[in-house]
């Protein structure tokens, strides 16, 4: 069973809490760390101020419109602060910045990769999920697919596949149906929640989670987990590639660090101590494994039963 970190608070950590309850406080926090990231991604030759420059110089309304699902109701964990933005996924300056934010904070995982510890990431979570697969799945769907990384990895890997790309956040499916056009790759973009896809049952052979599940509590993993046993046919596959609770770098992480990291990850708390591998069981999968990809990510291969 998933390892599970000790998460009560020690004076540190109360103190950081107190501070970034103080708005003005956290504001600045916020832009401090906002500001270190576009530093370093220079550094890395990752042209942050340009990618977003580019981006936002379109106009993307008629985008917008074409993805957006007026009918959708966002569960209320999804409309807080992530990523240190104020509103959360629902914003460009999110979606513009997807990319680039993966790219730098993906370049740390591995000493000797730098910019290319993003792709790596995704090829690690591939190699594990190609053994376990034995039959190249024909329908995928990527869940939690923002702006399309993971949808374009995974499209690479398995190029006859047909492959949705399923967000809550119209921004980013925006910008991902921008991203396919350009690469002309025929990738179908849904506007809509994990929770309840609205799928005929047994649509795909594989349904693959791509960080998502760390931006979640607890309860909605455990209904999305059972969606996705709705929606993969018997047999089919469920792939999870997201942080390892149980590495190393989690597990001896100081409790005030983690309450930094809260202040950016809100559900980061429920993730370390959810029994991800119950979940899935109890969802209705056969856990084939759980193995590390990186030293502080894991990938989970199961199967529908
Ligand atoms: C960290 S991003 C990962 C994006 C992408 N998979 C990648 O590898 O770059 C998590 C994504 O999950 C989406 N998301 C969060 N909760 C969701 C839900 N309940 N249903 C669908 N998408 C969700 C967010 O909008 C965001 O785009």
């Amino acid at each position: 069973m998933t390892a599970v970190v000790n998460n009560s608070p020690d004076l540190a950590s109360r103190m950081i809490n107190r501070i970034l309850a103080i708005k003005p406080l956290s504001n600045i926090a916020k832009h401090q760390a906002r500001q270190m990231m576009i530093n370093r991604a220079q550094t890395l030759g990752i042209d942050w101020n340009q990618q977003v420059k580019d981006l936002s110089a379109r106009n993307w309304s008629e985008d917008f419109q074409r993805i957006r699902n007026p009918q959708l109701t966002y569960p209320d964990y999804y409309l807080t602060s992530f990523h240190a933005y104020d509103d959360g996924n629902l914003n460009w300056q999110a979606a513009f910045e997807q990319e680039p934010a993966a790219y730098t904070v993906h370049a740390k995982i591995w000493h000797d990769t730098g910019a290319k510890g993003d792709p790596k990431l995704r090829q690690t979570y591939h190699d594990i999920l190609t053994t376990k697969i034995s039959t190249a799945p024909r329908k995928i769907l990527d869940v939690g697919c923002g702006v399309g990384l993971s949808t374009f990895a995974l499209q690479k890997i398995y190029p006859q596949a047909e492959i949705t790309g399923l967000d809550l956040s119209p921004h980013f499916l925006s910008v991902a149906q921008y991203n396919s056009r350009k690469r002309h790759q025929s990738i179908n973009w849904v506007h809509g929640a994990a929770e309840s896809t609205g799928f005929t049952p047994g649509t795909f052979d594989l349904a693959s989670i791509f960080l998502l599940c760390h931006e979640l509590p607890q309860s909605a993993t455990r209904q999305i987990l059972a969606e996705m046993r709705r929606i993969v046919r018997p047999g089919g596959y469920l792939g999870i590639m997201d942080m390892n609770p149980g590495s190393e770098i989690y597990k001896k992480m100081p409790t005030y660090v983690k309450t930094l990291l809260k202040s950016t990850e809100p559900y980061l708390d429920e993730y370390f101590s959810l029994d991800i591998e119950q979940a899935i069981i109890n969802a209705g999968f056969k856990v084939l494994i759980i193995a590390p990809n990186s030293p502080r990510h894991r990938t989970i291969v199961a199967e529908a039963v």
